[in-house]
């Protein structure tokens, strides 16, 4: 059929309307679907860590939203400033945003148990990450690594580094601790002290500065610049008449590089002592290259946020948290009901297994993808 001018262009104009008409439609279907399917299927996960200046939660953080976004979930991550009320406030919102899961690295794991009624009442699972929440119900499980053995790690080291068990020296040694507010604290010190208690009850290992009580030895907030300020007091109050230090039992790397620091400039003896870490944050790591921190405890923050991200699946999947699911986890860990005790309940935890770096098996970092050696392959440095 031939058209005439006027009449093709009416017949333009009705297809272009209503193929217009058909577009609108299906874009409507699919924001709509969308819509839908961003209300319905996608999963938020609420993050909540301490404080992005400290570069292991920092590293946690970053590593955590990653991997919960590759497998699909939306991330809602908040970082505290290491400050409680910062970290309550934070918590708030993520349940007023109604996140389907929160994940909490606590700054003070007995501040958050009112805060945590609001996410009960919502239904919000929580899953209490490396540190324990204490003195509430609302903690559905726990991830960490066995804390208590990072302190019984550190405390070996020292025995066989001195070759206390060879010689009839006796050594001085120091303790640095970690935040009495963070429940870990007390399981690193822990296992510590009673694995070196043999050589204190001896008198094989001393301590000159008397400092061995939690609360002598404890650095508040975990802050680097706390434990060098403490270091250099009780190296000028007990060491400055040239008493030897043999060891200073670090917690963690953020305190051993204050010690570092404060045994650099303000320690009169020859030696360096053995210092302990834990963490490989990059300046311990760069200490233990250039010989002032001897080793470090690593926990590996992919297997744990691997461990954390398969619990939050499951817990979502409404499966049990059990012996059985460990198995399904790319990581090794122990299924553990008894260990960690919140005050209101024993909390099923997965516990992770740290492992010792010193300079001779820093390429096990490297090979962890967190890290990547330097153009010299002298230091490490975060692998981006
Ligand atoms: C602990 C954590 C350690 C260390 C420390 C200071 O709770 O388990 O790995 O980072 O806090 O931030």
């Amino acid at each position: 059929m031939i058209l005439n001018d006027g009449k093709a262009m009416d017949m333009k104009r009705k297809l272009k309307s209503i193929f217009c008409m058909a577009i609108a439609v299906a874009m409507g279907l699919c924001v709509s679907g969308c819509d839908l399917q961003k209300k319905g299927d996608v999963k938020t996960i609420g993050l909540a860590m301490p404080a992005k200046s400290l570069e292991r939660w920092n590293r946690d953080g970053e590593y955590l939203k990653k991997l919960f976004e590759k497998e699909g979930y939306n991330v809602e991550l908040r970082y505290s400033d290491n400050n409680t009320d910062q970290q309550v406030n934070d918590i708030q919102v993520l349940i007023a945003d109604d996140v389907d899961v929160l994940l909490i690295a606590a700054v003070d794991g007995s501040t958050l148990f009112r805060t945590l009624e609001d996410a009960q009442i919502k239904n919000i699972p929580v899953i209490a990450y490396d540190r324990l929440i204490m003195n509430t119900d609302a903690v559905d499980c726990y991830v960490s690594f066995d804390n208590y053995s990072v302190g019984e790690i550190q405390g070996k080291y020292v025995i066989d580094a001195l070759k206390a068990d060879e010689t009839s020296e006796s050594y001085n040694i120091e303790l640095v601790t970690g935040d009495t507010a963070d429940n870990n604290a007390a399981y690193f010190r822990n296992g510590a002290v009673d694995t070196i208690k043999s050589y204190l009850d001896s008198g094989k290992f001393k301590i000159p500065s008397g400092k061995i009580e939690a609360e002598q030895t404890a650095t508040p907030g975990w802050a680097t610049d706390i434990a060098l300020e403490n270091m250099q007091n009780t190296l000028a109050s007990y060491y400055s008449d040239g008493t030897k230090l043999d060891a200073v039992i670090c917690s963690s790397d953020v305190l051993s590089i204050g010690v570092v620091q404060a045994i650099r400039s303000d320690y009169n003896g020859g030696n360096m002592p053995v210092i302990t870490g834990q963490d490989g944050d990059i300046a311990a790591l760069k200490n233990i290259v250039d010989g002032n921190q001897s080793m470090t405890v690593y926990k590996n923050v992919s297997d744990e946020a691997d461990v954390a991200v398969s619990v939050t699946k499951a817990i979502l999947e409404g499966k049990e948290l059990n012996e059985e699911l460990k198995d399904t986890f790319s990581a090794e860990c122990i299924f553990d009901t008894q260990s960690y005790d919140n005050g209101n309940k024993k909390v099923l935890s997965y516990l992770l297994t740290p492992q010792v770096i010193t300079k001779d098996n820093l390429d096990e970092l490297a090979e962890t993808g967190s890290y990547k050696w330097d153009e010299e392959h002298k230091y490490l440095e975060a692998a981006s």
